[in-house]
């Protein structure tokens, strides 16, 4: 049976190497639908795919604000319509803006959440009201989340959240056959991380490459024992 799958946060970093990777090498993954904001890089990552993808895969690329909650359920909506049900979702997207507590800005806290945490919701929430089935859900968090980290309280709180809420997705969705899996990553050379520890080397931490993998196997119909160093896995 052929699936489709959903990641949010695909111009770059973890997303953009998942949806590579389902692209390339998954049997049973055809349509991958990528949802980013607007930008030349997002263009300029989405007609590599494109160029690149075996015969048969369809890759859908949307510009959506996750942070906008009203934006981020269109997009959902009109993404069902057109492509059908959703087996795969990975919500990835995330934001994070590193300052002491004292500087914390409501309005930052705020986006925070909207990206990191209400956005994973609605999603799930607005697909499950449409009728979707899913087989696989994936919500990245962060080992900052497992231990909050000094200097990013908005952050840590927020995916915090999002190992809290997997949880509970995954008891109240199980009996519909859906698994729920929360995967926290540890640092990861990407933009992300560079806005946390700029002055660190990126040649010496994990590559997006690998949590990308970690991610692959689990939407592998096979795959179920997999090495998961520097990625706590809760399922
Ligand atoms: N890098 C790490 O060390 C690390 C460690 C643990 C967990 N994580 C988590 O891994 C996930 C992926 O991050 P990454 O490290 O791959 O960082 P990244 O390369 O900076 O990618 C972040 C992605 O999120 C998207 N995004 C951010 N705000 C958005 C918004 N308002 N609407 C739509 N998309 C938005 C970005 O797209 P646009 O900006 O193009 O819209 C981009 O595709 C995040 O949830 C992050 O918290 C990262």
């Amino acid at each position: 049976m052929t699936k489709t799958a959903l990641v949010t946060g695909a111009s770059r970093g973890i997303g953009l190497e998942t949806v590579r990777r389902f692209i390339h090498n998954s049997e049973d993954i055809t349509t991958v639908v990528m949802f980013a904001r607007a930008s030349e890089d997002f263009d300029a990552a989405v007609a590599t795919l494109q160029e690149e993808a075996p015969v048969g895969r369809r890759i859908i690329a949307r510009n959506v604000d996750v942070g906008d909650r009203g934006d981020l359920k269109k997009a959902v909506k009109a993404a069902y319509d057109e492509v059908g049900n959703i087996d795969i979702l990975v919500n990835n997207a995330g934001y994070t803006n590193p300052v002491p507590l004292q500087q914390v800005k409501m309005s930052d806290f705020e986006k925070t959440m909207n990206v990191n945490v209400y956005a994973p919701f609605l999603i799930v929430k607005t697909l499950l009201n449409r009728g979707n089935e899913f087989s696989l859900i994936v919500n990245i968090a962060s080992t900052a989340g497992i231990n909050g980290r000094s200097g990013w309280l908005s952050y840590s709180a927020s995916k915090a959240a999002v190992i809290n809420m997997s949880q509970v997705m995954r008891e109240e969705l199980a009996i519909y056959g859906t698994r729920v899996v929360c995967l926290s990553p540890g640092r990861t050379a990407t933009a992300l991380r560079r806005t946390l520890a700029p002055e660190e080397d990126p040649s010496t931490i994990m590559q997006p490459e690998h949590v990308a993998k970690v991610i692959e196997t689990f939407a592998s119909p096979i795959g179920r024992f997999i090495d998961s160093e520097n990625v706590v896995v809760r399922q």
